[in-house]
């Protein structure tokens, strides 16, 4: 059994979910199949981080790049999508779950659209945590739109250029007052980011197994979370300056 302090979960857990095309040719069956599968563990994963508090998951389902899949592949992913909006959405409002989206949704094709925003819209009150989809989503793609909207600020003269700080650039991005990833989470052991969350996971602890997505069931979300818990999380300071700041925060409380 994993053993959780229940003080130190994260607020939010940013997950690549990749892998499903390995395991389903380990089974010799058709990648689609895989990601079919692939959902199971996103509803494993959503109830588990309900279940536990954790206000924030963020889940890349589909990348920016991932459009030039061949097109039989990206129209089953689409409709997946679309039919997981359709089925979770009872489950999302008796959970008060709400759901946001980042990415470039105008790629979609109309119907997942207008699904996505439908159910965005159906979910906004919900208080109990929050989902954010990545689809059609690149982390370059994200911070070029910032710094599009950021210098047309600049063109209008509501903003100096010196008054662009990074506070300014977060609060341009798709994940705008949401608080940045304390754990990343990535299945099916490739060490490496596949633009996801470039901006967001400057300080973010990554935790990579090798369990292929569709495998990825709450045991291995509680073993994640039982690293996350191990870590001492430094943001540039020595150790002892790091406990020392333990020490004051634990008398005060
Ligand atoms: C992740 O699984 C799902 C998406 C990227 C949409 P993959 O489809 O990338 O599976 P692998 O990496 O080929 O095994
Ligand atoms: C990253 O997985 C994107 C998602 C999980 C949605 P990919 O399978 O597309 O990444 P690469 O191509 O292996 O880097
Ligand atoms: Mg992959």
């Amino acid at each position: 059994m994993v053993e959780l302090d229940p003080s130190r979960m994260p607020r939010h857990v940013a997950v690549i979910m990749d892998g499903n095309g390995r395991w389903a040719q380990q089974r010799g069956i058709s990648r689609l199949h895989g990601h079919r599968v692939g959902k199971d563990s996103v509803r494993a994963v959503v109830e588990t981080s309900r279940r536990l508090g954790i206000p924030y998951l963020s889940l890349y389902a589909f990348s920016s790049e991932n459009w030039g899949r061949p097109p039989r592949e990206v129209d089953g992913l689409m409709s997946l999508l679309h039919r997981y909006l359709e089925t979770e959405l009872g489950k999302m409002m008796r959970h008060q779950i709400r759901l946001l989206a980042v990415g470039s949704l105008r790629r979609l094709p109309p119907a997942v659209r207008d699904a996505l925003r439908s159910t965005i819209e159906a979910t906004r009150h919900n208080t109990g945590m929050t989902v954010i989809l990545a689809v059609s989503y690149g982390g370059r793609e994200e911070i070029a739109r910032a710094a599009r909207a950021i210098a047309r600020r600049v063109d209008r003269g509501e903003l100096r250029p010196e008054q662009i700080t990074s506070a300014v650039v977060a609060q341009h991005l798709g994940t705008a007052g949401i608080p940045d990833p304390d754990l990343l989470i990535r299945t099916s052991g490739e060490m490496r980011i596949s633009n996801f969350f470039l901006w967001q996971i400057a300080y973010t602890e990554i935790y990579v197994t090798d369990t292929l997505w569709p495998d990825f069931r709450e045991r291995e979300f509680l073993q994640a979370l039982a690293f996350y818990q191990q870590r001492q999380r430094r943001f540039g300071k020595t150790p002892a300056q790091v406990e020392r700041d333990q020490q004051r925060l634990r008398a005060v409380n």
